[in-house]
């Protein structure tokens, strides 16, 4: 078989009711994805010419991710008669009408499906001339599934929904994963022969396995040995039950890869996270979005990274960093926020309760205490003193400031942008800097010190301060 010859139809059509959420069953997220998106992935990666997700309910929402994320995918649309017959046949319509050959079928709330499954499910219904071939599991509580029944010599008979089983039935453990391949062509016509005289009153289109064998055609059924990967996602329980696994999942495959990471419950990796070698993750880790971490990185406890970049070497402790670059061997943490643009080069170190954005910072250069460094451009091997603001807001606009490389700037300085601060110059403690600094000068703006001698005394008599201070003085 070509892949010209396979089309995959993902059915996305349902109400999800059970999720009791304002959002569409299908796009409640797992490992940083919809479920949808795990799904058409896996679509994708057949290679198929044709991914047909079926849409119905919440439709707008569901056909603007999809044409975001997945734009080869063309959504059809079901009408309103109900069940999966029906979504697939909307889907068989939305083909091109000279098309024949494989149709996978699969759900948009079984995230979990791999590839390969699917494959061997491909090739072992072409290579036995089958024209329906269903996956299916043998489930430790069958509730809810269609039954798989099976003739005396162990050959597929046809499936029954739950709602529609005989008390014996129902004491089938295979169950119906509802993922299968069909031959296009007996597909079409059988789905023309299925009607709605059952419990729901819908088209099943697991009807299409009797109709098929009544008209000759060889059906089958292979059961799953990971029953994780048919496991269909219904209620937030489930979700929470699937992610939990698909994060181990991941885990499991990163640590295969050598990744350390200390406690794989408390560390959630999205798919889309890249980690190096040698990487250590710490309890309470988590990596977000297009995230990459580089080799022997330390991360946690206790982190978030979006859309993050961390260089090779760095540490991350007790930190939230979102959209920025960490360059090799810099240190961030504990207790830091790194905002949107925040750019920190080798060897540079963000400390204790600094908050940065959109602030560019040099090689070797540190933000160590209490801090908040926001619109700047920070030079290399430059230290900024504790308690340093950047005022970048004027209450209208963002102005920039540059501070120049080898700077040392006092502890609690104003740097009031736009401003430019020269290479190798140094601020005093407590500056207000508004003026420009030229390399190498100090800056400093401090009014003189004045002591009032006695003013305790003489102003707040009777009080502990002022006894404390007479006694310090008769000691001398
Ligand atoms: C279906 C199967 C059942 C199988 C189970 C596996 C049928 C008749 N039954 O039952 O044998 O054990 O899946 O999880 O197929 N959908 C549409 N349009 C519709 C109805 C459903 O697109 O009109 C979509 C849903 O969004 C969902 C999928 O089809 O993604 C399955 O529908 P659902 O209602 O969950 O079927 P089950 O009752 O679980
Ligand atoms: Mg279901």
């Amino acid at each position: 078989m070509t892949e010209k010859h396979l089309a995959v139809i993902v059915l996305a059509a349902g109400e999800g009711t059970r999720m009791k959420s304002g959002k569409p069953k299908v796009m409640h997220e797992i490992a940083g994805l919809p479920m949808l998106g795990h799904v058409l992935s896996t679509a994708n990666a057949l290679g198929a010419a044709h991914v047909v997700p079926i849409i119905r309910h919440e439709r707008d929402q569901i056909a603007a991710y999809i044409e975001t994320f997945y734009p080869n995918a063309k959504w059809a649309e079901q009408d309103h008669q109900p069940g999966t017959g029906r979504a697939v046949e909307c889907g068989l319509d939305a083909l091109p009408s000279d098309f024949n050959g494989a149709v996978v079928v699969t759900s948009g709330d079984v995230p979990l499906l791999e590839v390969s499954t699917l494959e061997a499910l491909i090739e072992a219904h072409l290579d036995g001339g089958y024209a329906v071939s269903v996956l299916s599991s043998i489930a430790d509580d069958p509730t809810g599934y269609g039954r798989i029944v099976r003739s005396e010599d162990d050959e597929l008979q046809t499936i029954v929904e739950h709602k529609d089983a005989t008390e014996a039935q129902l004491e089938i453990a295979e169950v119906n994963a509802g993922v299968y391949v069909f031959d296009s062509t007996v597909l079409r016509s059988a789905l023309g022969h299925v009607g709605a005289a059952n419990a729901q009153g819908e088209k099943y289109l697991t009807d299409v396995v009797s109709v098929a064998l009544q008209a000759g055609h060889k059906v089958q059924a292979l059961a799953v040995e990971d029953n994780w990967q048919v496991a269909g996602i219904n209620d937030r329980v489930q979700l929470a039950e699937v992610s939990a696994e698909l994060n181990w999942r991941i885990c499991e495959a990163w640590m295969m890869a050598g990744v350390t990471i200390l406690d794989p419950a408390s560390t959630w990796i999205d798919v889309t996270v890249s980690l190096g070698q040698d990487v250590t993750l710490l309890p309470g880790t988590m990596l977000h979005g297009m995230t990459t971490v580089a080799e022997g990185a330390s991360i946690g406890p206790e982190v978030v990274l979006v859309d993050a970049q961390v260089g090779a070497r760095a540490s991350v402790v007790k930190s939230h960093v979102n959209s920025s670059i960490i360059g090799d061997d810099a240190s961030v943490g504990p207790f830091a926020y790194l905002r949107p643009g925040t750019e920190i080069g080798a060897g540079g170190k963000i400390g204790t309760f600094v908050e940065t954005k959109n602030a560019k910072i040099g090689a070797g250069s540190k933000i160590p205490h209490l801090s908040y460094v926001g619109d700047a451009e920070i030079g290399e091997h430059s230290n900024i003193g504790a308690g340093t603001i950047f005022a970048n807001y004027d209450g209208v606009e963002k102005h920039r400031s540059i501070i120049g490389s080898h700077v040392k700037t006092g502890s609690h300085n104003v740097f009031v942008a736009p401003i430019t601060i020269g290479d190798g110059a140094y601020t005093a403690a407590g500056t207000a800097v508004r003026k420009d600094v030229e390399p190498g000068a100090l800056a400093m703006n401090v009014a003189p010190q004045r002591n009032i001698a006695d003013w305790v005394l003489d102003k707040r008599p009777g009080s502990k301060a002022a006894a404390a201070a007479e006694s310090a003085k008769n000691q001398k």
